[in-house]
Formats: C-alpha cells, sequence, structure tokens
C-alpha cells in the first residue's frame, strides 16, 4: 500500500479520546490519561504507539516496545527486540492494507518481533510471515506468541540455556 504514513503518537487528551474508540483499550490508556493529569507526563511526550490518520480519524494504531536483549528469552542470538501489542484496524477500515502497513512499519526495525494475537487473527498474522515460537510452560504461561524473524536471526533453541549479561 503506497501513502500510507505511520506516526508515532503522542500522550495527549486528544490522542487518549482517539484511543476510545478501539476494543482494546484498558490500564495501558488509563495509566496513561493519570500520568497526564498528575503531570508525571507532559502533554504531547512521545508514546509507545504509532498509528495511521485518515484525515482527522485515527484509523489504525499498535503499540510497540523494544525490550533490551538482557531480558530476551526467544531468540538466537540473544538480542534487542520488539513486543508488538495492540495492532487494531477500526472496523470500517478493515481488509485495506493498513494492518499489514503497520506491520511493515515494525518490520522496517530490522528486530526481530514478539506478538501475542488476539483469537482469529492467526490468518492475517501467518500472512505477515510470523511463526508460532516453540511452548515454553514458565516463559509463555498464558500466552502463545508469534515470532518474525528477520534474516540472520533465529528462533532460540527449545530447552537451551542461554547467557544472560549480568550488570
Ligand atoms: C487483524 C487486523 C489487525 C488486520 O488488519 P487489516 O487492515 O484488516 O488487514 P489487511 O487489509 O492489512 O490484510 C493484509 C492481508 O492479511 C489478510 N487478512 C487480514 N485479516 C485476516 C484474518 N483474520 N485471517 C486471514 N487473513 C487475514 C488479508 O486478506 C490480506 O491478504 P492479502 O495481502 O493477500 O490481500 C484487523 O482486521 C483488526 O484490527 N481486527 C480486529 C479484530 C480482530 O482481531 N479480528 C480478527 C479477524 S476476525
Amino acid at each position: 500500500m503506497t501513502g500510507v504514513k505511520v506516526e508515532r503518537l503522542l500522550i495527549n487528551y486528544k490522542t487518549l479520546e482517539k484511543f476510545k474508540r478501539f476494543k482494546e483499550y484498558g490500564n495501558q490508556e488509563l495509566s496513561m490519561m493519570e500520568d497526564l493529569q498528575n503531570n508525571i507526563v507532559e502533554n504531547n511526550s512521545e508514546s509507545p504507539f504509532y498509528g495511521i490518520y485518515f484525515g482527522n480519524n485515527l484509523i489504525a494504531r499498535m503499540s510497540l516496545y523494544r525490550v533490551d536483549a538482557k531480558y530476551d528469552q526467544y531468540f538466537q542470538p540473544p538480542q534487542d527486540y520488539l513486543t508488538l501489542w495492540k495492532l487494531e484496524v477500526l472496523p470500517d477500515y478493515q481488509g485495506q492494507g493498513y494492518g499489514k502497513a503497520m506491520v511493515e512499519f515494525a518490520k522496517s526495525f530490522q528486530l526481530p518481533i514478539k506478538t501475542n494475537p488476539r483469537i482469529n487473527s492467526h490468518g492475517f498474522w501467518e500472512k505477515m510471515g510470523f511463526q508460532k515460537a516453540h511452548y515454553e510452560m514458565e516463559r509463555d504461561l498464558g500466552e502463545n506468541p508469534l515470532i518474525w524473524l528477520p534474516d540472520g536471526v533465529e528462533e532460540k533453541s527449545q530447552g537451551s540455556e542461554q547467557e544472560t549479561t549480568r550488570d
């Protein structure tokens, strides 16, 4: 899809108002609101959210957070990776390539990506080249993570101990 701009969203009352139109609205958004009200963050601070505007409407959004290599339990060699969650395209705009544009934006950082898919979205993630991570009980309790591997990166082999960096 050409001409679609994925942009970093700012934390302000306007953005938080637009988030209310998305289904996955919860603790993360509420805590941003509290932080704003208590002046813990400034109006127009950068958020971990990215989105696509259609005119004045925010029609797609996702949260993208960089995890430090020392916490990496998924990839080989251990490295910084992105956690992607809350990807959602508003119903009237689904099926027009916006979800794909968001995922391609996330891939453009050339870091491995981990996501925890919502029910019924597996087909979409498969099309985007994501694969199921081997299930590890202690690590994945309650999650069914999907991962995307850029060239040269492999999934951590099952049961292998990884050296973690000590501070
Ligand atoms: C899942 C979601 C993020 C996908 O975004 P989208 O903008 O609708 O998807 P796109 O138009 O970018 O689709 C990209 C490709 O994935 C395919 N696709 C999209 N959703 C799919 C699904 N649920 N299952 C299988 N394939 C899917 C599209 O057909 C398209 O394929 P193509 O490139 O061969 O044409 C979006 O639909 C959404 O937010 N849904 C919210 C509710 C939800 O999770 N629904 C799951 C489906 S019921």
